[in-house]
């Protein structure tokens, strides 16, 4: 190959090689928990169930809040009077993610279910036993159980279980990016094309790629960058780029410094603040910040805005959601043990 064939090559891989998918409208789902009704039904009351927390306040929505992005507009999540780690990341498309939590250190939203739970930030229930003790109280959760397993009990695993199965339904598909990739080329402003033409051109899309923009689902290892890629940047000191260590804080391994998963950019434009610690407050500001740490560039503010403009095209359909009513209780004294 001739020096300059190498290099037109080199140029025109990146773009040439982009595959824009559009949002599936159903998203992976494990042979181990298939979708059903009653399953779906029964995890969506858990989520909105603030009984399942320690105070008998905070529910899974009370952070990832569905009326809105899925998140809590907060740089740091709160509960209980008590500042959480990192920033609330959207559930919305969170069936898609390549890995979960912001350093990806789990890989199925079953397994991730179990966390919060009993997380000291969060609902700071004081167990996995006491969150069974109160379901227990409550004959609709009794009844709704028994039609939504085989085994009919009300177990950690079929509580996660059956959560995992309506986070699956909170999918945005259908937004102007997706209309446009499947053909309606009016779905997009010519800012918004140009915008996406550099956000490939650049190269944001090897690491945001597939249709979610975070990378391959599910993996195994998940999806794992580093960020910043490029240390050395005012970013890192005026937005404590560094503090956090990533992946490093959860396997203490030198290799894992600064690693953290690949964060959707779907409905991006309705979850700021931005990064895992909430420290930057504009898109415009972490579009730009990513070009500097992830790609060693600078974008000048026309670019950052048509940037920006393409992300908003990617604000999707969100499903309506009806909001349950909770099943009621008889037995409070249950409600009230190890609650203070
Ligand atoms: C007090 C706020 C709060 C509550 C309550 C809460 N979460 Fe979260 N959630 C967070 C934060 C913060 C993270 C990110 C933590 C991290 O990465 O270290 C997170 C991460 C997640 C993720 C991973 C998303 C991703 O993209 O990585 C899922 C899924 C999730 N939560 C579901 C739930 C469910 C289900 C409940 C209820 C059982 C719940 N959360 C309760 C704040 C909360
Ligand atoms: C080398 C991989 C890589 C590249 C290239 C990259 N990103 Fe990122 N991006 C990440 C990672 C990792 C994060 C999560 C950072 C963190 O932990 O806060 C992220 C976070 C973001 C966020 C914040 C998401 C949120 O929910 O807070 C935006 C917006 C974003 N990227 C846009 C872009 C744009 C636009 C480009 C191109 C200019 C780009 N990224 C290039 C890896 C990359």
């Amino acid at each position: 190959m001739k020096y300059y064939t190498v290099l037109i090559l080199l140029f025109t891989l990146p773009v040439m090689a982009v595959q824009w998918e559009a949002l599936p409208t159903t998203p992976p789902i494990p042979a181990t928990n298939p979708q059903t009704e009653a399953k779906i039904k029964l995890g969506k009351t858990l989520f909105f169930d603030p009984r399942i927390s320690r105070t008998g306040t905070i529910s899974c929505n009370s952070c990832h809040n569905i009326l809105l992005g899925g998140d809590d507009g907060r740089s740091i999540s709160t509960a209980n009077g008590k500042l959480g780690k990192r920033n609330t990341p959207t559930i919305w498309n969170s069936a898609f993610m390549s890995a979960l939590f912001w350093d990806g250190r789990i890989n199925s939203l079953e397994e991730h279910a179990k966390y919060p739970l009993v997380d000291s930030t969060k609902m700071d229930m004081l167990d996995w036993q006491s969150v069974i003790n109160r379901l227990q109280a409550i004959p609709g959760y009794r009844t709704m159980f028994a039609s939504s397993f085989i085994n009919g009990k009300i177990t950690i695993n079929n509580i996660t279980k059956s959560i995992a199965t309506y986070e699956r339904t909170l999918i945005t598909p259908n937004s102007p990016y997706d209309r446009y990739v499947t053909g309606d080329k009016k779905a997009l402003t010519e800012q918004q094309i140009a915008g996406m033409n550099l956000f490939a051109e650049i190269g944001c899309i090897s690491c945001h790629s597939k249709p979610n923009f975070s990378g391959p689902q599910l993996l195994d290892e998940g999806w794992l960058k580093k960020f910043p890629k490029f240390i050395g940047s005012d970013y890192d000191s005026k937005y404590r780029l560094l503090e956090d260590t990533g992946r490093h804080q959860f396997t203490n391994k030198e290799s894992d410094k600064y690693l953290w998963r690949v964060p959707t950019l779907r409905n991006i434009t309705l979850t700021a603040p931005y990064f895992h610690n909430g420290a930057v407050a504009t898109l415009t500001k972490a579009v730009q910040i990513m070009a500097k740490t992830q790609l060693d560039k600078n974008l000048n503010i026309d670019q950052a805005q048509d940037i920006v403009a393409f992300l908003n095209s990617l604000t999707g359909q969100f499903p309506e959601q009806i909001i349950p009513a909770l099943p009621k209780i008889l037995e409070t004294s249950v409600l009230l043990e190890n609650t203070n």
